[in-house]
């Protein structure tokens, strides 16, 4: 079942809590839109599985989202978007968002030296799609990219402040401070989590680029063109899914969001089918 009614939901999903940075932003950018989340709690972390696999989980987690009768999906995973978004594109009738060209430009657009890292998960770096979207929108610059596959369970766990974390910041990010970027896009949506542990190891000097603001601009954008938008200016409703327990969603999700989240529905979406 599809739903093109502009008063449908938009369903946004990510492998666990990161993609609540994109939810946060939605909210924000566009009050009157209804959301259903879903967080794939069971099967997290993507970043450090094949393609293959990803692609797989994101056709469940996007043929679920549409079984929900949403108006759109947006894959707010960095992970999914860089190597499933053309088979999602392609398969299902409704528009999908991905966050990587969002990331993309407006990283582009920020640097004045012409050098900007990437910081992700395994898979997103290997896959290079940060690089190609850097240089389509910025032809000639330089670009940086370290994948940091402790962030996700770290950023999953809450612990995004502590020693620990700072550790591993500095094991990470240290080469990144001295290669002379003046722009870092956090290419993965769990990372804007731990944004003071990062800000704090980089310094000042280097302007975090998070996609999750852009990817907001950028769903405006798509259905505004397409006449989409939800007109309600009453409150607007959210709905959570995981597909397992998470003891931490609740309070890091409160935290960051900034709202008690007053319910979470447990889903198994592994028949979930186009
Ligand atoms: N938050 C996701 C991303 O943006 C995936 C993290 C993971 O599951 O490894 O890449």
């Amino acid at each position: 079942m599809t739903n093109n009614s502009n008063k449908a939901p938009i369903g946004v999903f990510d492998s666990g809590i990161g993609g609540l940075t994109v939810v946060r932003e939605i909210a924000a950018r566009l009050p009157g839109e209804d959301i259903i989340y879903l967080g794939d709690t069971a099967r997290v972390p993507y970043g450090t599985k094949s393609g293959r696999t990803v692609v797989a989980y994101s056709r469940n987690n996007a043929a679920f989202l549409v079984s929900k009768g949403v108006k759109m999906v947006v894959v707010a995973c960095n992970t999914s978007s860089a190597v499933s978004l053309p088979s999602l594109t392609g398969e299902f009738d409704v528009p999908v968002v991905g966050v990587i060209e969002p990331g993309a430009r407006k990283a582009a657009a920020a640097t004045k030296t012409g050098r900007a890292g990437v910081i992700g998960t395994p898979s997103t770096i290997k896959s290079s799609a940060y690089k190609r979207a850097l240089e389509a929108a910025s032809p000639g610059i330089m670009v940086y990219t370290q994948a940091c596959p402790l962030f996700v369970p770290l950023a999953e766990e809450g612990w995004t402040e502590e020693d620990i974390t700072e550790l591993a910041a500095e094991r990470y990010l240290a080469p990144m401070r001295e290669s002379g970027i003046d722009v870092l896009v956090l290419g993965c949506t769990h990372y804007p989590l731990l944004k003071k542990t990062i800000r704090k190891t980089v310094g000042d000097g280097i302007a975090l680029v998070d996609s999750a603001e852009e990817t907001a601009r950028e769903i405006e954008r798509v259905l505004t063109e397409r006449g989409m938008l939800n007109p309600q200016t009453g409150p607007s409703s959210k709905r959570y899914y995981l597909t397992d327990v998470s003891d931490t969603f609740v309070s890091v999700a409160g935290r960051f969001l900034g709202e008690k989240i007053e319910k979470i529905e447990m889903v198994d979406i592994t028949g979930a089918a186009v």
